[in-house]
């Protein structure tokens, strides 16, 4: 198609990564763009940079297909791209709330100089509410005499782990925009999703900005929701998995993101609930969402209530117990340990004196790197020799399908803490073991 545009993506991490190779393979142009020269190298030889289920074998088609290519240089960005998608990190700054957008900031400044016909910049990354407006200021201060530029903001929903099926098939696609020129940009930029019928929303840049966070927020607050009626069922000894199922069945309501246990982590949820409030703050409307706090307070308790439960399951005691940790990823079908609510466990339980040893199918290598004091075992099986209490903390399958009977012949003592509410409660009990999860009795 001699009409679809040239695709740019800079930053090439879960986002970027994901968007450039699903772009390439849907047919355009593609020309991937990062900083760090290692990742580039990586992935212009075919090695995919992250975990994501699918996602080799498409960079393999891509590049294949001759469509995709990879470059450290804005200058060759510029030359190339007719639509240039900012993909790059927004995550918290140190010691703050607040989002650190120096990373988009740079993108902008390496990119725009060399911008060399009319051309469509668009933030696919999470940011504050009114970043897009000042981006637009910056880039057209920067981009060469005469050469027109514009911005526009398209938020990315996708999850880790269905980052494939998320970019291919989107739920529905923002445009936020400024001119119709840059809508029909962007709708050239998606014409094959779009050809499949894909909902679109045109807004302007503040709206477009603001649906990522809202969507978040909403899916934070749904898990905290469940997650504090699990603590009045833990004062009453009343049962929080008969309680979701039963809201789950009121369609109005729903199961998804209706399940309870240790609560969210990862790259975004818990950093971009914090950066909203804070930003909310800033605009003098921080009262409007100070019930965010009130979320990220009862996230964080599980964790800490988590430690309690073990503790308790102990008789009292953590300190030179043998603790099998099942699980580092924040979530299954992930290597990601941002902010991983398991992590924080099983190191908290270290750190209280316990023998505590991980295991985690995927994210062993990124665990081992961030907490090198923890003990780290390469099975299931392995790890709970031994142990005085089995403790699932990330509910990937092959902990699931874990036989009651068969661990049983490995362990020491027969307890186990279920954190994501993932096994079956009877089951486990009749083959003789304690189970114990928050808010059932
Ligand atoms: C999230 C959003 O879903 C996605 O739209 C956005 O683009 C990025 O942030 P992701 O971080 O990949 O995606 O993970 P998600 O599947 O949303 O899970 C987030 C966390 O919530 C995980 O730690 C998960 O274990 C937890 N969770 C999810 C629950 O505790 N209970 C639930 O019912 C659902």
């Amino acid at each position: 198609d001699s009409d679809a545009p040239r695709l740019t993506v800079i930053g090439t991490g879960y986002l970027g990564a994901t968007h450039a190779i699903c772009m390439a393979v849907l047919g355009f142009e593609v020309l991937g763009v990062d900083a760090d020269p290692e990742k580039i190298e990586r992935l212009a030889a075919g090695e995919a940079p992250i975990f994501e289920p699918g996602l080799p074998e498409l960079l393999t088609k891509a590049l294949d297909s001759g469509r995709l290519r990879f470059t450290t240089s804005h200058a060759e960005a510029g030359e190339f791209g007719d639509v240039h998608f900012l993909c790059v990190g927004t995550p918290q700054l140190p010691g703050s709330d607040a989002a650190d957008l120096s990373y988009v900031e740079s993108a902008v400044r390496s990119l725009a100089p060399h911008l060399r016909r009319r051309s469509l910049v668009v933030g696919k990354s999470t940011v504050p509410v009114g970043t897009a407006q000042r981006l637009t200021g910056l880039v057209q201060d920067l981009a060469p005499a005469g050469t027109d530029v514009e911005l526009a903001w398209n938020p990315e929903f996708l999850r880790e782990g269905f980052g494939v099926d998320d970019t291919m098939h989107p739920d529905r696609l923002v445009f936020g925009v400024a001119s119709d020129w840059a809508h029909e940009r962007l709708r050239a930029a998606f014409k094959p999703v779009l050809d499949q019928g894909t909902p679109v929303i045109r807004t302007d840049l503040a709206t477009a900005e603001l649906v990522k966070v809202a969507a978040n927020s909403f899916l934070a607050t749904k898990i905290s929701y469940i997650n504090a009626m699990a603590e009045v069922c833990e004062a009453v000894g009343a049962d929080i998995k008969d309680l979701a199922d039963s809201l789950a069945l009121d369609d109005r309501i729903g199961g998804k993101f209706l399940r309870p246990g240790l609560g969210f982590g990862g790259g975004c949820l818990p950093k971009d609930i914090r950066a909203f409030a804070h930003r909310a703050e800033e605009i003098g409307v921080g009262q409007a969402v100070s019930f965010l706090r009130q979320v990220d307070d009862i996230n964080r308790r599980r964790r800490a209530r988590t430690v309690d439960l073990v503790r308790e399951v102990l008789g009292g005691t953590v300190a030179g117990k043998r603790i099998a940790a099942w699980g580092a990823a924040f979530k299954p079908n992930s290597d990601d340990i941002r902010d991983a609510p398991a992590l924080d466990v099983a190191h908290t339980l270290h750190g209280l004196g316990g023998d505590v040893r991980v295991y985690d199918p995927a994210a062993l290598g990124n665990a081992r790197r961030a907490f090198p004091d923890l003990r780290y075992g390469d099975g299931a099986f392995e790890v709970a020799e031994d142990a005085d209490v089995v403790v699932l903390l990330t509910e990937w399958s092959v902990f699931r399908e874990v036989e009651p009977e068969a661990l049983a012949e490995v362990v020491g003592h027969r307890r186990i803490v279920d954190g994501r509410h993932a096994l079956d409660a009877a089951r486990w009990r009749k083959a003789g073991w304690e189970y114990r999860a928050l808010g059932r009795s």
